[in-house]
């Protein structure tokens, strides 16, 4: 094939990158049923994210709170981390599958196979993390607003390497997150372990993430390139926001939650909060440098 008419156009060196990544996942299967030892069951008397990281920590609207309803909003927010994999996770084999079915022609043959791999691992991905809701009885938040149509109505009509680059975008700030919070010695088991199985995953599909966009900002005509910086200037931050304080929170607390989902004013202090600052800016450091390089904020 060409290199005009390929959809998903690398470089030698990356295409056996890409060759590498798919025998690493075949050596490396995630299997549902053994991933976790799910009979163990999860202690929700421990925490499964840092206390310090709880997305009010730090304001009085948490100093006034019993440890009691500290460890619920720890629950709750992880909660919403795992419901938004799982939302945002059963997108992509949809976005990805589609793009094989559509252009399987203007595609080579080691991308085509990384594409299904990636699919079927968000597949188990989701599956898995559906089992540990259930098995930690917490229920699932509403859709992630805005980024849900973004990954199921506009994403499938723009071109792949759109799709793939935004798809990492949300991926990469979601794993940063959960990674970032639940890896201590101090964190439920079940919950530092379902992070880590994901993690191994999550590493390589953030890899061809990045290196598919990197060659569609290197090659792609100019005007496609500004749409997309001019996309993404106006999701990241959003996306940014999303993950630090979701005001859906006080849908779900057992308590009267301090700050009412419609007060805006509240939400942005919180958003702006000193320790979610100091946060965001120790977990997302990678990322923020590469979206810095390819001008995408
Ligand atoms: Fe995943
Ligand atoms: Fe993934």
């Amino acid at each position: 094939m060409s290199a005009e008419l390929n959809i998903l156009p690398l470089s030698e060196e990356r295409i056996n990158k890409v060759k590498k990544l798919s025998k690493t996942s075949h050596d490396n299967v995630m299997d549902f049923k053994t991933v976790l030892p799910w009979d163990n069951g999860v202690d929700k008397s421990l925490y499964p994210k840092q206390p310090d990281h709880l997305w009010i920590y730090g304001t009085p609207y948490c100093d006034a709170l019993t440890d009691e309803q500290r460890l619920e909003l720890a629950w709750l927010e992880t909660a919403r981390d795992i419901s938004m994999f799982i939302w945002l996770e059963q997108t992509i084999p949809v976005l990805y599958m589609g793009y094989i079915t559509q252009y399987g022609d203007q595609l080579n043959k080691e991308t085509t196979e990384y594409l299904m791999i990636f699919s079927k691992e968000e597949i188990v991905h989701t599956m898995t993390f559906k089992r540990f809701m259930k098995i930690a009885n917490l229920d699932m938040w509403h859709p992630p607003v805005g980024l849900y149509d973004l990954l199921t109505k506009t994403l499938p009509k723009m071109s792949p390497p759109v799709g793939i680059l935004f798809t990492l975008l949300i991926e990469w700030v979601a794993e940063l997150g959960a990674m970032h919070t639940s890896q201590k010695d101090n964190i439920e088991p079940m919950t530092r372990q379902l992070f880590k199985a994901h993690h191994f995953d999550e590493a390589r599909h953030i890899a061809f993430g990045r290196w598919i966009s990197e060659a569609f900002i290197e090659n792609a005509p100019a005007e496609q390139v500004a749409q997309v910086r001019a996309m993404s200037k106006e999701i990241i931050p959003k996306l940014i926001n999303m993950f630090t304080y979701n005001p859906e929170i006080p849908r779900h607390t057992s308590f009267d939650f301090p700050i009412a989902s419609d007060d805006q004013e509240k939400i942005n202090e919180i958003w702006n909060s000193e320790n979610n600052q100091r946060i965001n800016s120790e977990r997302f450091t990678e990322f923020y440098s590469w979206i810095d390089k390819l001008g995408l904020r």
